[in-house]
């Protein structure tokens, strides 16, 4: 069987090792298409592909499969000239949540895209507690108060620093539940 995680997390640090991360467009659905298509080219065959089917998570439905192309029109021409506005465009992306699988972890890395290229600003994701941050996940559709605040407290203006990149996307993979070390 292949090792699905741990092939898209190599892929995640080749994305930015690469330096391909500079030629996927930042803040579309395209670009977001980009990243999910090279973290699991060859793992999924819906890599890069919106749904078509319905999906929900601890009881939320996302958007349904029927409207999600013109909702994704919509999202992408949201506003990002400021924090709270990019974390809004961030909670409705999630709503839409375009793919089948690996959403969270290809829409961190558009998130960070977003705040690095109008707030020159990265999250600092290997800071941020997994329980909090899905929480504050859970609760973004109603209220993206505690999203905001968690994200607020871990910005960081080092945004070329490799460490923080890499140890930041190894935490946005442990909060999918891979761990490095498992086997
Ligand atoms: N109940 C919920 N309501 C809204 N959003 C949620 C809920 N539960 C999880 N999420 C968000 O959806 C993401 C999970 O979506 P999905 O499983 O498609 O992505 P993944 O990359 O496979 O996993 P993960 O995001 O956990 O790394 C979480 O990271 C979180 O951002
Ligand atoms: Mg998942």
């Amino acid at each position: 069987m292949k090792n699905i995680g741990k092939n898209s997390l190599e892929n995640a640090f080749r994305l930015f090792e690469s330096n391909d991360i500079g030629k996927i467009e930042i803040g579309t659905t395209k670009g977001l298409k980009e990243i999910h298509h090279y973290l699991f080219d060859g793992l999924y065959d819906f890599a890069g592909e919106i749904r078509t089917l319905n999906s929900s998570k601890g009881g939320f439905r996302f958007a349904n499969a029927l409207y999600l192309n013109e909702i994704l029109v919509k999202i992408e021409q949201m506003p990002e000239s400021s924090f709270e506005e990019i974390v809004a465009k961030y909670v409705e992306m999630n709503i839409a949540h375009p793919f089948l699988e690996g959403n969270g972890r290809s829409m961190r890395i558009w998130l960070d895209m977003i705040l690095k290229n109008r707030l020159n600003k990265v999250v600092n994701w290997q800071f941020i507690d997994k329980t909090l941050y899905l929480q504050s996940m859970e609760r973004s559709p109603i209220n993206d108060l505690e999203l905001r605040t968690l994200l607020m407290q871990h910005l960081t203006d080092d945004v070329d620093n490799r460490e923080i990149i890499f140890k930041g996307i190894e935490q946005s993979y442990y909060y999918e539940g891979y761990q490095k070390d498992e086997e």
